[in-house]
């Protein structure tokens, strides 16, 4: 294709799919299927591979993130970041209204809208593009977590219409119900720890390091705040339905109400409502809609005096404790789990509440049989607050925390300063055995393709396989005879045990499923301790010596190793030769030459012959230094494909050598 006609392809490409990610995310009407967008989109950025001179960091297609590595930068916010004072009583709101009528009179509007539970948001545009988005931090200084938002398909990064030259709208940042459990499910097939409410787990992505994982979490946002020098029009509702004819979403329940009555009327309408949504609120915010009345009433220390959040109480409800039932998970930790009379429960029928340990039990002084009030806050499991005393029945038995494993039956054992009960029998334990399968085969461990929990589960009910190494002396023959397998399936499982021999060392010492020791801290040990003999001949000390490992990891690594079956098992791993000591390879590129000696250098993007950590690692053995940002010291920038656009201008600006993976070989001598 021509230059020229490839120029305004992309052009109408980017034009197009900017706006059906609008009608996607903000409108909520999609107008082509997912299909169509997802040919537009990889037209676009074939275009834009072969044309890179039409690189452009607002391309829709720039939207996939980053992996880099990066430390958030601090900066101060222009305006700082208030918060909003709270009620949960209508006596206290009617408070409010009367302050504010004294002292601006009666002859205004509020304008009400929804107080999302997320986390919040300033994001600047300048002329008419995104250009910064900076965390609350401590209200004066934020994080700069532009990268990460860039991801975010509801944030425009370019608007449209008479926007000011500059200003800033804020907003809050959350994860729609559906994708929050998403993620928990993808967190607990990889053996993570779930986040507890949508809250949190918003949060916590907004600060992931790598944003092209951002990327993949289905974060969503609304905005209700601009703030400028230039402020088109001087009523909060006007300015944010411009806000809206930009592009930026706006929510469609904000809602202009002419009286306190009608600012209750709303209240009550979504404290029931909500429960529709397919997000989380945990209130309502009512505003002054006049800018000039909001400037005359002023801010406290803390807070505007013309807005306050409506805050809705945590849904209660009361039901008998019928019986607690004992989970054991992969680590042996046994969970108490209380089931509970079916209730209805902010607009869910509730069975079952978490009880976490018998601390809590003791705690709360639980009879069998009791009348238990039941609280839904922001985590989606429902817990127990407390009983009621006065309608305990006279038959009532305390709960007491079993002293046996509920499924093998050992002697549960608690560690000193634990909250926990453990069973200790972790060799013949079927939720533990079943569990560390599940653990080993996971994406994030050894990554086994074709193998599922299902499966696992499959041939541990059948003999097959009850150890790690079991996985390896497993024969496709074995399979097709559990007829749910044919031939092409049985193979490919047998294939992907035996491609995981490849993973390395500290991706197989996580695997192993070592209770406390999940990915960091795997990392941290491979990287000290170059082998699993190693690992196991440290002593307490030796381990407590790497940072990040306290008395707790310590210990837990050492009960591992001192148990005869573990070391049975692992010395039957050796045989099957999974990658239990730090890869040759990596130490002769330790010493492979020193052509790079001095030179700063950064990587970024996707690459196509090696991996980042190998070129990371190969950048060290040729003496170089890896750093994860652009300064006025970087030698070189390896730039891959999908690169973050600000990388880009930073070593374009600082003038950077940018150089290409192939270059980078040369370079090095490799190719
Ligand atoms: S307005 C100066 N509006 O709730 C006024 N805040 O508890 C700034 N929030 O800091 C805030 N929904 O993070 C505003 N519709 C809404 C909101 C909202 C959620 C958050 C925001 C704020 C916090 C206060």
């Amino acid at each position: 294709m021509e230059r020229e006609v490839a120029k305004q392809k992309i052009e109408e490409l980017r034009e197009e799919l900017n706006q059906h990610n609008h009608k996607y995310y903000v409108e909520n009407n999609p107008e082509i299927t997912d299909q169509e967008f997802d040919r537009k989109m990889r037209e676009l950025m074939d275009l834009e591979k072969e044309f890179p001179e039409f690189k452009d960091p607002d391309s829709p297609s720039m939207r996939v993130g980053s992996d880099l590595n990066k430390e958030f930068e601090q900066v101060n916010h222009r305006y700082p970041m208030l918060s909003l004072g709270n009620t949960y009583s209508e006596e206290e709101l009617q408070d409010f209204h009367n302050r504010v009528v004294k002292q601006v009179g009666s002859d205004f509007q509020y304008t009400c809208e929804l107080k999302y539970d997320g986390t919040a948001i300033g994001l600047t545009y300048q002329n008419g593009k995104l250009v910064r988005a900076i965390t609350r931090g401590d209200g004066t200084r934020g994080d700069d977590v532009t990268q990460n938002v860039r991801t975010i398909r509801s944030i425009p990064l370019k608007l449209k219409g008479d926007f000011p030259d500059e200003f800033e709208i804020r907003g809050e940042i959350f994860l729609p119900l559906k994708g929050f459990e998403w993620l928990n499910a993808e967190k607990e097939k990889a053996g993570e720890m779930p986040f507890a409410n949508p809250r949190n787990a918003a949060a916590g992505s907004l600060k992931l390091q790598n944003s092209s994982l951002v990327a993949r979490r289905p974060l969503d946002a609304y905005l209700y705040y601009m703030l400028s020098e230039n402020l088109p029009a001087m009523s909060h509702y006007e300015n944010l339905m411009k806000a809206r004819s930009w592009g930026l979403k706006i929510s469609p329940h904000t809602k202009v109400c002419r009286s306190i009555d009608e600012v209750f009327d709303f209240i009550k309408h979504w404290d029931s409502a909500r429960h529709d949504l397919p997000f989380e609120i945990d209130g309502a915010v009512i505003k002054v809609d006049d800018i000039k009345l909001q400037q005359q009433l002023g801010f406290t220390a803390k807070s505007p005096r013309w807005a306050i959040a409506y805050k809705f109480k945590a849904e209660e409800a009361q039901t008998r404790l019928l019986s607690v039932d004992y989970q054991v998970g992969r680590t042996g930790a046994v969970t108490p789990v209380a089931n509970l009379e079916p209730v209805q429960l902010a607009g869910t029928t509730v069975k079952r509440a978490s009880l976490h340990n018998a601390d809590i039990i003791s705690g709360l002084g639980l009879h069998i049989n009791d009348l238990v009030r039941v609280e839904k806050g922001g985590e989606i499991i429902p817990k127990i607050t407390g009983v009621v005393f006065e309608e305990r029945p006279v038959e009532s038995t305390p709960v007491e925390f079993i002293k046996s494993c509920p499924e093998c039956e050992a002697p549960l054992m608690r560690v000193e300063g634990e909250s926990a009960h453990y069973c200790p029998n972790s060799a013949s334990c079927p939720p533990q055995i079943k569990g560390k399968l599940e653990h080993f085969i996971s994406r994030r461990a050894m990554n086994i393709d074709g193998l599922g929990a299902e499966t696992v589960n499959l041939l541990y009910t059948r003999g097959l396989v009850s150890t790690l190494p079991d996985l390896y002396r497993l024969k496709a023959s074995q399979l097709i005879t559990l007829d749910r397998f044919g031939d092409k399936s049985a193979r490919n499982i047998i294939t992907g045990i035996r491609k995981s021999i490849e993973v390395p060392w500290p991706r197989v010492l996580y695997a192993l499923g070592i209770r406390f020791v999940g990915e960091t801290v795997a990392k941290k040990l491979a990287k000290e301790f170059t082998s699993i003999d190693q690992l196991a001949n440290a002593s307490e000390e030796d381990l407590i010596a790497v940072d990040e490992i306290g008395k707790r990891i310590a210990g837990s690594i050492l009960a591992f190793f001192k148990s005869e079956a573990n070391q049975k098992m692992i010395e039957e791993l050796k045989t099957f030769a999974l990658q239990l000591e730090a890869n040759e390879e990596n130490n002769n590129h330790q010493q492979a030459s020193n052509v790079l000696e001095g030179k700063s250098i950064v990587i970024s993007g996707k690459f196509t012959k090696y991996s980042r950590d190998q070129l990371k690692e190969m950048i060290e053995a040729h003496g170089g230094k890896n750093t994860a940002s652009v300064t006025g010291s970087t030698d070189y920038l390896v730039a891959g494909e999908n690169m973050g656009p600000s990388k880009l201008e930073k070593a374009e600006k600082q003038g950077v050598t940018i150089i290409s993976e192939n270059q980078f070989l040369e370079l090095i001598g490799e190719e």
